[in-house]
């Protein structure tokens, strides 16, 4: 079949694909990942590239303006080769590359304790040094059963089982140093399994891991589970956001696609693979010692990570495939350790409250205390789960991944050069920035995002319904392509180049954000009749990064107007949920009880919810009465 060559600069990378292939499809089998919040769709606007030479046919320019059409600019998944061709990628059209912050400093006032497993420690898999006695011809017994004798012992009571892989290799492994090995065993759900059976009584480690799928980014721990020590950890984009931002058009790409559900399944093994192979090469540890995984995500996610089919759970009445899921093999789900070790996947409560939230509010220690708290984790939806030991009801409110920095023109993750805390100066309009790592800012995330919008108003710029205050007299405030916009940082300060500006449009997907997520605490108060000042604690999980302004957010109208002592910030919360129960496997118990027992309540045909969230969309809100504080 006729090939044609796309070559990208500045990259030099290039693929051959054949004729009436997108660019965006041309540019992901060259290795580069380009921003495609629509998933191809046309709509977004963010994979826009520019054509040098060759034959390309352009289906659609969007709303690119006529000058930018002009220049040879495209939309990647919208321009179809013809021929060979060479392809310049601006920088912001691409996912940025760099690590996500995976652990946050915290800087509230106190933040909640990590949870000290103490006494509770007893991985999900453990290693056995033994020595087992020769055969004779009078104790002739098999070699598995010489093993599974000797082991009865460890686990008294309970069954043990052994994999045909790890059985094809136990004959040479007992005498390879003369009957002593180290055995690693998987002790979970009332099972007891041998994982690997290894010769003599080295120092292979035993390894796990504790992974968090976000639908944005995913994030890996490594950690020794003899210790219980992370070792490392590593985060990236979820690669899945090449198919679309967010949860909805990820299913719907499952759906229409022919290859969808592979496809999507494919891209985040490749991010944990990815992350996996770099984690064992900077700890100089093999893959091969990975002997235990625990994944949590949300409900969709938990699905494309097992391959199973999302459909369902976007249509009403919203329906998963499972909300707990079965042990696989590592070899099953395609996880380049250990081919025996055991993935578990956290079990969910219901379609839009997923394992990502029953591992949170383990981690918050909701489910410890008498008092009762309120979890909120703000990432592409905002959940929230209040309750404490005796119950606990929870939430999901479609807030849309505004901070994370999707829908919002320069808006990206807590990463280096993302800008962090954002000041206007009330009497010059002149901004002072900073960013994570200090480095040249090249966007703006979540906590930035909270500051821009509280600072934005305080010094009058834009008013309390997000509009912006045009008579203004300052450079920063101008009228762009989308209306009035204002700029943070000019192009000559920034990594990219351009004007790095926040627009009316991203102010009101700000707004609507902030107000889903306020609207969902106050319709989950409301629903069980609970006032917040019986609230003893709030935490807030979320990829915020080093920061998040609690009184910028109480200010905008995000928070609840309680004092500040009262909040937590605990970072992302799922993944250190994930790691609790790879080390403990009474927190893994727990979690099924957990989501058994949480009660769910589903928004989106609640009236009050909707009442909240239209009452939402103005600074802080129309009713500044739950804002005492900010009215003062
Ligand atoms: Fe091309 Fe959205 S416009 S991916």
């Amino acid at each position: 079949m006729e090939r044609c060559s796309v070559l990208f600069f500045p990259d030099n990378v290039a693929a051959q694909v054949p004729p009436g292939t997108t660019l965006l499809r041309a540019a992901a089998l060259a290795g580069l990942e380009l921003k495609s919040g629509c998933g191809g769709k046309g709509t977004c606007g963010r994979c826009i590239v520019q054509v040098k030479q060759g034959r390309v046919r352009v289906a659609d320019t969007g709303n690119l303006p006529k000058r930018k059409v002009r220049e040879g600019y495209v939309l990647a998944c919208c321009t179809y080769v013809e021929g060979n061709t060479v392809v310049e990628v601006p920088g912001d059209s691409r996912l940025i590359e760099h690590q996500v912050l995976v652990d946050s400093k915290e800087v509230l006032p106190e933040t909640a304790p990590d949870v000290q497993l103490g006494d509770r420690l007893g991985p999900l898999c453990r290693q056995l040094q033994l020595q087992l006695d020769e055969p004779t011809l009078v104790e002739n017994a098999s070699d598995l059963s010489r093993l599974e004798a000797r082991l009865r012992k460890e686990v008294p009571g309970k069954e043990l089982s052994i994999s045909l892989g790890t059985l094809q290799k136990l004959a040479q492994a007992l005498r390879e140093e003369n009957w002593k090995v180290t055995v690693t065993l998987a002790e979970f759900d009332g099972r007891a399994e041998i994982v690997a059976v290894r010769p003599g009584h080295g120092q292979r480690q035993a390894l796990g891991l504790a992974v968090d799928i976000g639908t944005t980014t995913v994030v890996v721990y490594l950690i020794d589970l003899a210790t219980g020590v992370t070792m490392d950890m590593r985060g990236t984009y979820n690669k899945q956001s090449r198919y679309g931002d967010d949860v909805i058009t990820r299913m719907v790409y499952a759906t229409e696609e022919e290859s969808g559900l592979a496809d999507l399944h494919e891209a985040v093994l490749e991010t944990i693979n990815e992350l996996v192979a770099k984690l064992v090469a900077r700890n100089g540890v093999d893959p091969a010692d990975i002997l235990q995984v625990v994944v949590a995500g949300n409900t969709t996610m938990s699905h494309l990570f097992l391959g199973l089919h999302p459909r369902y759970i976007r249509l009403e009445p919203y329906i998963p495939t499972a909300s707990q899921f079965p042990p696989v093999r590592a070899r099953e789900v395609g996880l380049a350790i250990n081919p025996e070790a055991w993935v578990l996947t956290f079990p969910a409560v219901a379609s839009y409250v997923g394992g990502d939230i029953v591992a949170g509010t383990l981690y918050a220690g909701l489910t410890e205390s008498d008092e009762v708290g309120l979890l909120i984790d703000i990432g592409t939806n905002g959940e929230m789960v209040l309750g404490n030991r005796e119950w606990q009801v929870a939430c999901s409110c479609s807030a849309g991944p505004a901070f994370e920095g999707g829908g919002i023109t320069f808006g990206m993750r807590a990463m280096k050069g993302a800008i962090e805390r954002v000041e206007v100066d009330p009497d010059t309009l002149e901004v002072s920035l900073s960013t994570v790592q200090n480095a040249r800012p090249i966007g703006i995330c979540g906590s930035g995002l909270i500051d821009c919008l509280a600072t934005l108003r305080n010094a009058g710029i834009i008013d309390r319904a997000g509009k912006f205050q045009t008579d203004l007299n300052t450079p920063r405030l101008r009228h762009g392509e989308t209306g009035p916009e204002f700029v943070l940082a000019w192009g000559r300060e920034t990594e990219c180049g351009r004007d790095i500006i926040i627009t009316e449009p991203d102010v009101k997907n700000l707004l609507r954000a902030k107000g889903a997520v306020f609207a969902g605490i106050r319709t989950l108060l409301k629903a069980v009749d609970f006032d917040l000042d019986g609230v003893s604690r709030i935490y807030i999980a979320g990829g915020f990064g080093n920061y998040l302004n609690v009184r910028d957010s109480i200010n905008i109208g995000l928070l609840p107007d309680v004092p500040a002592e009262k909040y937590a910030f605990i970072g992302n919360s799922s993944v250190k949920g994930a790691r609790m129960a790879l080390l403990s496997a009474d927190t893994w118990r727990t979690a099924f009880e957990v989501a058994r027992s949480m009660t769910y309540l589903e928004l989106s045909a609640d009236n009050v919810f909707m009442e909240e969230f239209f009452s939402g969309l103005f600074l802080p809100h129309t009713d500044l009465s739950l804002f005492p504080s900010v009215r003062k």
